[in-house]
Parts: structure tokens; sequence; C-alpha cells
């Protein structure tokens, strides 16, 4: 079963494609939004133009598809709006006809994106698409995701064993202030001699938490039953220690 995520911004570090990318679902993002060309009736012939053609084809080939939209000023914003007048046509045969989808959204204001979602899914009901009657709206977005403002994360060490190239380190990791035991397990690599005359350690670390235990809680239910984010979140590090000579 494939589900194509389609966020309707274009934004490297867009609150929308972060909420796809979370979504407990195995979504295979599409990105090739920013190439779609400007609607032209006369350019709409066969063949389609090459960005289009290749979107039609990944809409089509989807059992379902998830948009995740923002608002901009009260609506959708125009280039997914474009893109799906595209989807629409050509009448009888576009890639949207009888599609499953749903939409969510997620804005920086309190009310996520609910009339641009509102508006999304009229528009994807108009160009045939089968739309569950759903929002999903993530308000305050840049608190949800935001690692920049919380990157405080403190690990200490209180035991490590290792054996042959497999380690294990018990400690205390500090989220937000909140302290809990984890266990990381890896690989180490080495020492090794470096062309510098000292010696490198490399460690590659992982360990899942619960985040709800780290009080970071938020979550929604979705349409279709379940939840918005996963508790479960895998941490890893690299490590690379340096012996100078
Ligand atoms: C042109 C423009 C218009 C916007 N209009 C609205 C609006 O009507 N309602 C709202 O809640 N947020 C509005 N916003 C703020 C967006 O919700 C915010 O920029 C959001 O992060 C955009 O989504 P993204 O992070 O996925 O790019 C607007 C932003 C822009 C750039």
């Amino acid at each position: 079963m494939t589900i194509l995520g389609i966020s309707g911004s274009l934004r490297h570090d867009s609150h929308n494609t972060t909420l796809l990318r979370n979504v407990p679902l195995e979504l295979e993002l599409w990105e090739g939004l920013k190439e779609i060309p400007p609607y032209d009736e006369d350019d709409d012939v066969e063949p389609a133009p090459p960005a289009v053609a290749r979107m039609r084809a990944s809409v089509a080939g989807a059992d379902a598809i998830v948009f995740a939209t923002p608002e901009y000023n009260a609506s959708v914003p125009g280039q997914l709006k474009n893109a799906i007048d595209w989807l629409s046509r050509p009448r009888g045969g576009a890639a949207l006809q009888n599609k499953p989808v749903a939409v969510i959204g997620a804005s920086t204001g309190a009310f996520g994106a609910v009339w641009a979602q509102a508006e999304l899914r009229k528009v994807l009901a108009t160009a045939g698409a089968r739309v569950v009657d759903a929002e999903v709206a993530v308000g305050h977005a840049a608190t949800r995701f935001d690692a920049e403002r919380h990157p405080v994360l403190r690990f200490e060490s209180t035991k490590i064993r290792r054996e042959g190239e497999n380690v294990t380190i018990d400690g205390t990791l500090t989220l937000k202030g909140v302290t809990q035991p984890v266990e990381l397990r890896g690989t180490v690599t080495g020492p090794l001699a470096d062309p510098y005359g000292g010696n490198r350690l490399g460690l590659e670390l992982e360990t899942t938490v619960d985040r709800t235990q780290f009080g970071i809680d938020w979550n929604a239910d979705l349409p279709s039953g379940g939840r918005v984010l996963a508790d479960d979140v895998k941490l890893s590090a690299q490590l690379e220690l340096v012996e100078q000579a």
C-alpha cells in the first residue's frame, strides 16, 4: 500500500512537511511541488509538461494521499491549489478521480490552518477525490517540533560494558529539565591510529525513549483512529573520540 504525503509548503523548515514526517504511517513524501508550472489550459495537452506528468503518475500510483496544508490569508497556498488544478484534469481521467485523500494542517497561529483545510477539502472534492471528512489542526506549530528552542539535552553515563565491537552504556538523559534513566546500545570502532599521530575511537549509539516520560506529551487524534505523533522517539549519536599525540 502506497500512501503519498504532499506538503503545501515549499519552505525548507516547513512545519507542515515536519508534520507529515511525524505521522505514524509509512508515508512516501512527494517533493516536486516547486517544479509544477502555472496552470495554463493551452499547456494542458498530451504529452503534459514533464513535472506535471511525473506528479500525475505519483498521484495515480498512490493508494491514498495525506495533504498537509499551511494557511495563507485564510486559504490554501497558491502553488498547492495550482498543483491540484493540474491533478483535476483531464476530466473523467484525472489522477485525483476517486482517490482517497485526507487533509491535515499546521500553522504558527492558534487554529492550525482550519480554514485552509476546509478550503482544500472543498477543492479536492470538486476535483473528484474521495475526501475524509475530518481535520487535524496543529496550532502554535513553532512550539510543537522546535528542537532549536529546546536544545538542552544532557547525558551522563554511569556504567559502560564492552564486548568486542558491542557496547552498552547505562546513564541518565535530561530533556527539558526532566531526567530519566536510559540504556544506550551500539558499536565501538578502534582505537585506531590516525595520520596525525593520535588515536581515534568511533562510537555509534542508539536508544529509544518514550517522549511522554519527559513531559513532551502533545498529541491529537487522527480521523482514521490512532494518534498524530508516536510516543517512542529514537535517538542516535555518532561520536569520534580523539586522543591527541
Ligand atoms: C503569505 C502568508 C500568509 C499567511 N496567512 C495566514 C493565515 O491566514 N492564517 C494563519 O493561521 N497563518 C497564516 N500564515 C502563517 C503560517 O501559518 C505560517 O507561516 C506557517 O508556518 C506556514 O506553514 P509552513 O511552516 O508549513 O511553511 C501566513 C503566512 C504567510 C507566509
